[in-house]
């Protein structure tokens, strides 16, 4: 009798990880069995059930809800082809023409259900997509805006260990592995209970098994890339940083009408915690640090709850924080001070500042905020301090706008509305500190 080897799950004396059971040709294998037609399925009894079995608000909160799906579906099949040129293996360049197909197929079945199901008329293809427009949301626009300037960066040539790697990140990590898949699952618990849609539940079935194995190409490569330099998990760290607040505000309903969640059963809070469940199960199984200086969810608080985090970050969108000032930023007492929970997990362990270093924020139109930084350790606290080293004066607006990259700090300065004090040397080290968008 031969003994059969053990599977080799990593390399000898390197750290095992989740990604390590993933093979880029077993994946391609799968995607070969795995094939489904998106035209053959069959939509008569959804088309009875959508006019029959839901009412007109659940018609209305379903296609807010599907017009983000198709609308999504239809960018990353746009985007995806710079990936192919960008991807340093053959494997990998195979897998990802797979995935492109499979994201024509994903559009071209929500495009079906459109027209078949929720009856919306038009000649074309783009007629149809131009229907989902009213039901974007802000969140969905700028995640996907993200997405399109990073894989401009890729297609302009810039293939690059670190730029790939915040490609992924965006891609298969937020809008796959943390939206679409919360999404999906969002979806077919409703459908499932109410026993409803069989023909577009079946085509959401092939949906999440293609998004599976599209993730699961995500881990890998990232966990590879991760492996092969240093400079991809800062990298990642700051890309997951600038889309973060964004991808809060995917699902945030028309009015912040939480009935457009609830009347299926489910809760915003819910929600956002399998997102955000998702997303570290991710990062872990890629073998990357998700929390503390050098994680690369450094703007989630290590020792809250899942639920707690999203509350907090639900209380800052509600204030305006996270609108990139399209709507008005009030200034929130609990949403400051979460958002300076936020900053002060977000310093950089790297930072060039000599000494321990004071910074106040001296807002005009609430109480004063100020940060000590010693080594990598950064702490904050309302109230005023003697003797900062650095004193910004301004307001709230004006300064969630200067940190979130909407407005100019050289303008805020010329029209008075942000005044700085303090030591030019600390100051000049400040972009270390901080990341900035
Ligand atoms: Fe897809
Ligand atoms: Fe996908």
């Amino acid at each position: 009798m031969t003994m059969t080897p053990p599977i080799q799950l990593a390399e000898p004396g390197k750290k095992q990880i989740a990604a390590d059971q993933i093979d880029y040709i077993d994946l391609y294998s799968r995607w070969e069995h795995g094939n489904w037609s998106a035209m053959d399925l069959d939509f008569t009894q959804d088309k009875i059930d959508w006019n029959e079995k839901f009412d007109d608000f659940m018609r209305k909160a379903a296609r807010w809800n599907y017009s983000l799906f198709f609308f999504g579906e239809d960018e990353v099949a746009d985007q995806l082809s710079p990936f192919i040129d960008a991807a340093p293996l053959e494997e990998h360049k195979y897998f990802l023409t797979t995935q492109q197909v499979d994201e024509a197929r994903h559009a071209i079945f929500f495009s079906r259900f459109f027209k078949e199901v929720i009856g919306v008329e038009g000649a074309s293809y783009a007629d149809r997509l131009r229907a989902a427009d009213a039901d974007l949301t802000y969140g969905i626009k700028r995640v996907f805006g993200l997405l399109g300037d990073v894989t401009d960066e890729l297609r302009r040539g810039d293939h690059s260990k670190p730029k790939l790697a915040q490609a992924i990140a965006l891609y298969h990590f937020i809008v796959e592995g943390t939206l679409a898949q919360t999404g999906q699952h969002f979806i077919a618990d409703y459908l499932e209970r109410m026993d409803v849609l069989p023909g577009f539940r079946a085509g959401m079935v092939n949906v999440e098994k293609d998004e599976q194995r599209h993730i699961a190409f995500g881990v890998k490569l990232l966990a590879d890339l991760n492996r092969q330099d240093p400079e991809v998990s800062p990298a990642v760290r700051e890309i997951l940083g600038k889309v973060m607040p964004y991808a809060l505000g995917v699902f945030r309903p028309p009015n912040d009408d939480e009935r457009y969640i609830e009347v299926f059963g489910e809760t915003m809070i819910g929600v956002a915690v399998t997102g955000s469940r998702q997303l570290e199960m991710r990062v872990v199984a890629a073998g990357m640090e998700p929390y503390g200086p050098s994680g690369v969810l450094p703007f989630l608080d290590a020792d809250a709850t899942y639920e707690d985090r999203a509350a907090r970050a639900f209380v800052m969108q509600k204030a305006g924080f996270f609108s990139g000032g399209t709507e008005t930023i009030k200034p929130d007492q609990e949403a400051l001070d979460y958002y300076f929970d936020l900053v002060a997990a977000a310093v950089r362990p790297d930072h060039k500042l000599k000494g321990p270093t004071t910074i106040l924020w001296d807002f005009n139109d609430a109480g004063p905020r100020h940060m000590r930084i010693e080594g990598a350790k950064a702490t904050v606290a309302a109230g005023s301090v003697p003797e900062p080293d650095v004193t910004f004066r301004t307001d709230i607006a004006t300064w969630i706008g200067i940190s979130g990259g909407f407005v100019q700090p050289g303008k805020a300065l010329l029209t008075r509305k942000l005044k700085i004090k303090g030591s030019p040397i600390t100051l000049a080290k400040l972009p270390s500190v901080f990341q900035t968008p």
